[in-house]
């Protein structure tokens, strides 16, 4: 199996991501944002209320899919014997990477922080009333502060990074007019008649 689908072009970066990628990928951004918003939005509500609450049900929902979904990413990566090659060489290219594994690394701590947090408080990962994910380690309350203050501060460092990284993508479709944005929305180079050859 590999992991690219390949348009023979004469442009720089004919490969696209192949559907199992561009599916996890946005799935992966729709989360984050759910996660990012619910939390800051229930700031607003008042502690112990409904609105709150239910937002916070969200929250772990959401928490718990995203970790589903970045484990079949890896799972996804590491089946995949070809990985799709550099859109650009150089500098930008480094700093592209760069924010890819920025990306990477923020999410794996931001979900062990997630279900960390939640256990220290020697309280379970509801999704919904489903089903939920008891504390699977023994973490001492000490670490309760700690613990929050570095989930809220990667929260930020997760959103200023795909901020970056989406203005960069949308950069280069607008201005570059390259095709770096429709490797993860083919769809776009098909409406564009980017794909002829
Ligand atoms: C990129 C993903 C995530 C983002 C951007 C995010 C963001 C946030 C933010 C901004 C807060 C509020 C922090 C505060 O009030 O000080 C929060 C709280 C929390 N998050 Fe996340 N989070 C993410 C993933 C997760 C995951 C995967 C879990 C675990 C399933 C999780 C569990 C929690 C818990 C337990 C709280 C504290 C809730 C409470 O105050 O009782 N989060 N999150
Ligand atoms: C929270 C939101 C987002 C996260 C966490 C995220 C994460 C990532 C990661 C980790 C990759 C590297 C994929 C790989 O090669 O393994 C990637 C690629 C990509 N992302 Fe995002 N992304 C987000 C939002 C967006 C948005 C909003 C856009 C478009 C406006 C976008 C456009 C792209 C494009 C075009 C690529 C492929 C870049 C290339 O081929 O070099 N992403 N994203």
């Amino acid at each position: 199996m590999t992991s690219v689908n390949v348009t023979h072009t004469i442009d720089q970066s004919p490969e696209r991501y192949n559907r199992g990628m561009i599916l996890l990928h946005w799935a992966t951004a729709l989360l984050v944002l759910v996660l990012f918003a619910s939390a800051e939005i229930w700031d607003f509500g008042e502690r112990g209320g409904a609105f709150r609450n239910n937002l916070k049900l969200v929250h772990f929902a959401a928490g718990i899919l995203l970790t589903a979904v970045f484990l079949c990413r890896i799972v996804w990566r590491l089946m995949s014997r070809q990985s799709i090659p550099a859109a650009e060489k150089g500098l930008m290219g480094l700093a592209a990477k760069g924010a890819h594994y920025a990306l990477y690394l923020g999410l794996v701590a931001q979900i062990a922080l997630g279900f960390l947090w939640r256990w220290s408080q020697g309280r379970s990962v509801d999704f919904f009333n489903l089903f939920s994910v008891p504390p699977l380690l023994n973490i001492s309350q000490d670490y309760r502060h700690q613990l929050g203050e570095l989930h809220e501060n990667i929260a930020w460092f997760i959103i200023i990074v795909s901020v970056v990284h989406a203005a960069a993508a949308l950069f280069h479709h607008i201005v570059l007019k390259d095709r770096v944005l429709t490797r993860m929305i083919p769809s776009l180079a098909t409406r564009a008649g980017h794909n002829k050859s």
